[in-house]
């Protein structure tokens, strides 16, 4: 794994820098911007409507990507990948093209208190719009779900009910850091209601360990390519072909049409239908780039890698600070990616943050689009530490060690 550390230009630009805000973006390979500078100087045409050498090109490594995709996440088809801005686009997609259509007065709408604004806040707006009920799971103090019965199994009666129409649910939060058991929730949503439909918010999950749509049973599931090695502005949705195959489209205009009369549109088929415009070329190929960067490094290998590192980063932190330290969802017992929310006594996280930073050391400080979680663990803000697969063992010594005198500096009076 430490050899990955050559892969990522920023690294050797910013020889001191000790990068612990992966969960925000992380950072690119060379290979990814090579992939893209390569479409940009030498293939650097539209895609699908040229009938000339480069456009072909183009359109044939964008189209790729989707396969590229597809076998990453074990998506049963391609068709089933589409090409979003984002992560937030591709649940706002499901809201808008589906969620309007299929939400009536009186319906209910699921989702979690650990979830993303971008996981949170279309389905809240969809429910209001709609009149239907919003139901928010709560999570216990450990940030684990309160899904559970006294033997400690799955019971979501009482939440799920005939009238659920989507459960909203993520993977892994960028908060707790926590993976949670969705797999094990799918399996207890279908057993009451084979009709909700399930997105499974992916972003903080896929770039660090194996996905696959599969195995979950989910009906969506949303990624930010810009937290998985690759750039930003490309996001993906995938869907099951039965479902996109008659959701309406998103957005209108070129590219997803079949036919355009005055007097009426035809739309194309699903993938192309929810893709209007020109997308981002460049980002898609540099996508497919990180996909195959990941898969050589191997999504298990990662994984581990980094439930390791996670690990020390939450044991030295509890040796270093003791009580003085509240680290979000470190008493879960679910497992873990690298990743700790934190509180300090008497810092405020901004101060944290801030002070971090002269030290070379960045880290992401405040709620972190979770403004729900916080306020139900009633903690106002925090600093966040997040790690990758060029993080190293020696990263994390450095950013206990600095701490350290970031807490002596801001409370001078508490004895550690
Ligand atoms: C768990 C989770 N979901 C969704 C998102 C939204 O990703 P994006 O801003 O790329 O749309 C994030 C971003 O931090 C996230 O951590």
């Amino acid at each position: 794994m430490k050899d990955v550390r050559l892969d990522f230009p920023l690294l050797r630009t910013h020889q001191d820098l000790i990068y612990l805000d992966s969960a925000a973006t992380s950072l690119k390979p060379q290979i990814v911007l090579d992939a893209m500078n390569r479409y940009y100087t030498d293939y650097g045409a539209n895609i699908h409507r040229g009938l000339y050498a480069i456009s072909e090109e183009a359109s044939s490594e964008y189209e790729e990507t989707r396969q590229v995709v597809a076998d990453f996440i074990n998506a049963p088809s391609s068709q089933e990948i589409i090409f979003t801005r984002n992560a937030t686009e591709s649940v706002n997609l499901i809201t808008y093209a589906l969620g309007r259509e299929m939400v009536d007065p009186g319906d209910q709408i699921v989702t979690t208190v650990i979830e993303h604004h971008a996981n949170f806040v279309p389905w809240q707006q969809l429910a209001f719009q709609h009149d239907a009920e919003f139901k928010v799971i709560d999570c216990l103090e450990n940030g684990d779900l309160d899904i559970y019965d006294e033997t400690g199994r799955i019971d979501l009666s009482g939440i799920i009910t005939t009238k659920t129409r989507f459960c909203a649910l993520t993977l892994v939060s960028n908060v707790l850091g926590t993976v949670q058991p969705v797999k094990e929730i799918i399996k207890a949503i279908r057993a009451i209601n084979p009709k909700t439909l399930i997105l499974v918010d992916a972003a903080q999950a896929v770039p660090h360990m194996p996905v696959d749509v599969q195995d979950l049973d989910c009906d969506f599931l949303a990624l930010s390519s810009h937290k998985m090695c690759g750039p930003t502005g490309v996001g993906v949705l995938w869907g099951r072909n039965e479902i996109l195959a008659h959701m309406p489209p998103f957005l209108f205009g070129g590219a997803m049409i079949r036919e355009v009369r005055i007097e009426e549109t035809t739309y194309d088929e699903s993938p192309h239908r929810f893709e209007a415009g020109t997308p981002d070329i460049a980002g898609v190929i540099g996508l497919k780039a990180a996909v195959r960067y990941l898969q050589g490094v191997g999504m298990q290998t990662l994984y581990k890698h980094e439930q390791e590192l996670g690990a020390t980063l939450l044991k030295q932190l509890q040796e270093a600070f003791g009580t003085k330290i509240r680290i979000l969802g470190a008493d879960s017992r679910l497992p873990r990616i690298g990743l700790a929310a934190f509180e300090l006594e008497g810092c405020h996280p901004h101060d944290v943050a801030a002070l971090l930073d002269e030290e070379n050391i960045a880290v992401r400080a405040g709620n972190h689009c979770a403004m729900p979680l916080h306020a139900r663990l009633k903690a106002n803000a925090t600093t966040r530490a997040s790690l990758y697969l060029y993080t190293t063992h020696d990263d994390i010594t450095k950013l206990v060690t600095a701490l350290h005198k970031v807490h002596t500096r801001l409370c001078p009076s508490i004895k550690k």
